[in-house]
């Protein structure tokens, strides 16, 4: 069968972040519990007007640039923060992006491991039917809420991704590795806005999930730890990668390395858990930051959604992958954003739409090309920035007066 595999690639990040340090001294904590003990720097805040719908579709404005959209036959939206119980994000994404009325439109849910259950569904769909491209989104807020052990861990962004017959990126393997176990770890109810989470737990559940997906991942590939030169994991925090690494190194024999997965940790530092996407902020990360030409590099790779289910796979860096990424961009979508004081950021989290069908604008703050612009009779009015360059028609019409 003909390579299948990730062809492009964006990502978009809010445009407003809190420092981790600022948090810490806010709530009493160590800042080192924050920075050195979970690893992380700074976090991804959306403002009023972002959701899993804007940042999907301004990730996916990235991810099509060069990209005949006319071939994209299928749009998968994975998003454990959605926006509508029915309705698919999906859709919404389609209107904002022209996507052509054949290309079916559909969101998918699995904790954070949703992203990852689209990925492999697509390399079904392009291996039935090469010449079709599928288009997958994941997009996520992570929210525990004000003040709790969960909040340093929260974050925002959106990555997407093409997968084809013609990958320019990532050549995916075929041996996939599962797993899956009723675990209440971490789970949100439609009632509540904030994640319900066992912390301590959903750590242990996670390690043990990766052993046993990487155990019939071996099992079938025949594959070696050290038959993989980069290892990306999914990514609640750094630290959690850290663990997972020395622990699959340990249960292979083997001492870790920390420069096998040093490159991928680098850009969710400074976002923070973006669920669906994390796994692939983490790939981004690699592809963009990593010092060393990555051609020929198998990259293992580990999606866990808490719940639980898990997938291990990997996939080989194509020649001529840097010119596919474009590097440079996605450092620059993380190096143009601006600092929220605690004030700020609580209000931005803090802010609720009405829920009543009442009519209200939202105020305009920094986004991307597509904006929420606010709701009415229930329905989310989204509209491209006047400012951005081939801005599309809003989705529903704002109404004026
Ligand atoms: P906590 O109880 O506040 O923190 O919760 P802690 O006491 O466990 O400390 C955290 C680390 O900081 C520890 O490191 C401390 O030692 C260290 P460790 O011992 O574990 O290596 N520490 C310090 N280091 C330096 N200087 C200091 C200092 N003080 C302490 N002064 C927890 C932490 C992660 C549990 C919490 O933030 C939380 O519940 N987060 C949300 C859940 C989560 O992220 N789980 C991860 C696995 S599940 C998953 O990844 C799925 C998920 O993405 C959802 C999905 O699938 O949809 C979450």
């Amino acid at each position: 069968m003909k390579q299948v595999g990730i062809e492009s690639i964006g990502l978009y990040v809010p445009r407003y972040y809190v420092p981790l340090t600022d948090l810490a001294r806010a709530r009493g904590a160590d800042p080192r519990k924050y920075t050195t003990g979970l690893g992380q720097e700074l976090m991804g805040v959306p403002p009023p007007d972002e959701d899993v719908v804007t940042m999907g579709a301004n990730a996916a404005h990235e991810a099509l640039r060069d990209v005949d959209t006319d071939k994209i036959d299928t749009l998968m939206f994975a998003t454990e923060s959605g926006i509508d119980q029915s309705k698919a994000a999906a859709i919404y994404v389609h209107h904002l992006l022209g996507l052509p009325p054949r290309c079916k439109s559909f969101e998918i849910k699995q904790a954070c491991c949703g992203s990852t259950a689209a990925l492999q569904m697509a390399l079904a769909f392009v291996a039935q039917k090469p010449d079709r491209k599928v288009l997958i989104i994941a997009s996520d807020v992570a929210r525990y809420g004000l003040v709790t052990a969960g909040e340093p861990t929260q974050g925002a962004g959106a990555m997407a991704f093409v997968v084809s017959a013609q990958p320019r990126i990532l050549a995916l393997d075929n041996e996939w590795g599962s797993y899956t176990e009723d675990v209440m770890d971490f789970w949100r109810p439609n009632y509540l806005d904030e994640a319900v989470v066992d912390g301590k737990y959903s750590i242990k559940v996670y390690i043990k999930a990766l052993t046993e997906s990487w155990k019939q991942y071996t099992e079938e590939s025949g594959r070696t730890f050290a038959d993989h030169e980069h290892y990306c994991y999914h990514l609640p925090f750094t630290r959690m990668a850290e663990k997972a690494h020395q622990h699959l190194a340990k249960i292979n024999g083997g001492l870790s390395n920390p420069e096998q997965i040093k490159a991928s940790l680098r850009y969710n530092r400074k976002i923070g858990n973006s669920y669906t996407a994390s796994l692939y902020v983490g790939l981004a990360s690699l592809l963009e930051t990593s010092e060393t030409d990555l051609t020929g590099h198998r990259i293992g790779m580990f999606s866990y959604g808490s719940g639980c289910m898990a997938a291990y796979f990997s996939g080989v860096v194509l020649p001529g992958y840097r010119d596919a990424v474009q590097p440079g961009r996605m450092r620059e979508m993380l190096e143009t954003r601006r600092a929220l004081t605690i004030d700020e950021y609580e209000a931005f989290y803090l802010h609720e739409l009405p829920r009543d069908g009442s009519r209200y604008l939202t105020e305009p703050h920094d986004t991307g090309r597509y904006r929420l612009a606010g709701v009415e009779a229930h329905k989310r009015l989204y509209e491209a920035c006047a400012q951005a360059p081939q801005a599309a028609e809003p989705a529903h019409a704002v109404a004026t007066g």
